[in-house]
């Protein structure tokens, strides 16, 4: 119900204009995100490449509905992998296509993952398309596999839900087309018709994509915080003679630093999902949705204001 209810939040945006201007709010965020520039947001990437952690940036915005906010999107990812590059921090960045225009028009959206592409592709790094709600889910396979793909075999991957009833079949598509995944439970509040009402549905589904893209993928990006679910990638790897730069384990910003840190530990790879910028909001109730006991968190900093 909570979870529901968070979710729900989640688009409303006069909530998020309220919650802007709110210091406490932004104090809370900074937990869970980078700040509000690439200046702040290199400095996070840079303070866990110390750590011996990878990131990933993320230029935090959805669901853009004018071209120019999608152009300017497009411009800021521009700007922000030339100054990863500037700063000799890896380029890699996380896009959500609706940034970029998808809601507009297929050719604005292509132009725009194209620009960053080309120039991502220039210093040697990676681009991870996010997965948003199930609406979007053909749409961006088919955009990536026939619009991206070709073109950026290297340079560019998607993401797959293990909440959804279809992924197992992708996560085999995916294989075949020896493309980039990352694979996670899945963020959007979903229908029963398309996504598993059963979390234990959702976890048995992730382990086996996980381990089917551990096997016979091409590295795949295990995102989770589950620890249960990382034991068994760890147990699954050892047993299966699966080399630590064969894949690697990825967590958000701010959730689980002494898992992370554990990860890196142990000899495995680590990469830090890093986001950052002014439209916080969504991406901050999505994370309260998946752990009700972060509202004690902003609770616990009221009660020391
Ligand atoms: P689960 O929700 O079962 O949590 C397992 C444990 O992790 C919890 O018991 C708790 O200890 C800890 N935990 C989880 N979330 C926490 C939080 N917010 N705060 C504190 N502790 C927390 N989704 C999507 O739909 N599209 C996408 O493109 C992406 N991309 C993405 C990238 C990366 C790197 C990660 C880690 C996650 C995503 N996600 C995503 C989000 C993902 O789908 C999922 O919602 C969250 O990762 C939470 O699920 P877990 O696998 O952590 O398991």
């Amino acid at each position: 119900m909570l979870r529901k209810t968070l979710l729900y939040l989640s688009h409303q945006p006069q909530i998020f204009r309220f919650v802007r201007n709110n210091g406490l709010a932004k104090k809370f965020a900074s937990r869970f995100v980078a700040g509000e520039t690439i200046a702040t947001a290199c400095d996070a990437v840079a303070e866990l490449k110390a750590k011996g952690i990878t990131a990933s940036l993320d230029l935090l915005g959805e669901s853009v509905t004018n071209e120019a906010e999608a152009r300017e999107t497009a411009r800021q990812y521009l700007a922000l992998v030339d100054e990863m590059q500037r700063r000799g921090l890896e380029v890699n960045v996380s896009v959500k296509l609706t940034a970029l225009g998808q809601d507009i028009s297929a050719a604005l959206c292509e132009e725009n993952i194209r620009a960053i592409l080309a120039k991502v592709k220039g210093y040697g790094g990676f681009v991870r398309l996010d997965m948003e709600s199930s609406a979007y889910t053909q749409r961006t396979i088919d955009f990536f596999e026939r619009r991206l793909f070709p073109d950026y075999p290297e340079t560019v991957g998607v993401v797959l839900q293990s909440a959804l009833r279809r992924t197992l079949a992708d996560v085999d598509w995916s294989v075949q087309k020896q493309c980039r995944v990352r694979i996670c439970k899945g963020a959007y509040l979903e229908p029963a018709t398309v996504a598993f009402p059963d979390k234990r549905d959702v976890d048995a589904n992730y382990v086996e994509a996980m381990q089917r893209l551990m096997q016979k993928g091409r590295y795949p990006g295990l995102a989770t915080h589950d620890e249960r679910i990382i034991d068994e990638a760890i147990r699954f790897a050892k047993a299966n003679g699966i080399a630590p730069d064969r894949f690697e384990f990825q967590m958000l910003y701010g959730v689980r630093r002494d898992l992370q840190e554990r990860i890196v530990r142990e000899g495995w790879r680590m990469r830090v999902y890093v986001p950052f910028g002014t439209q916080w909001y969504p991406y901050l109730m999505r994370r309260l949705a998946e752990r009700p006991a972060n509202l004690a968190f902003i609770t616990g900093n009221v009660m020391k204001e």
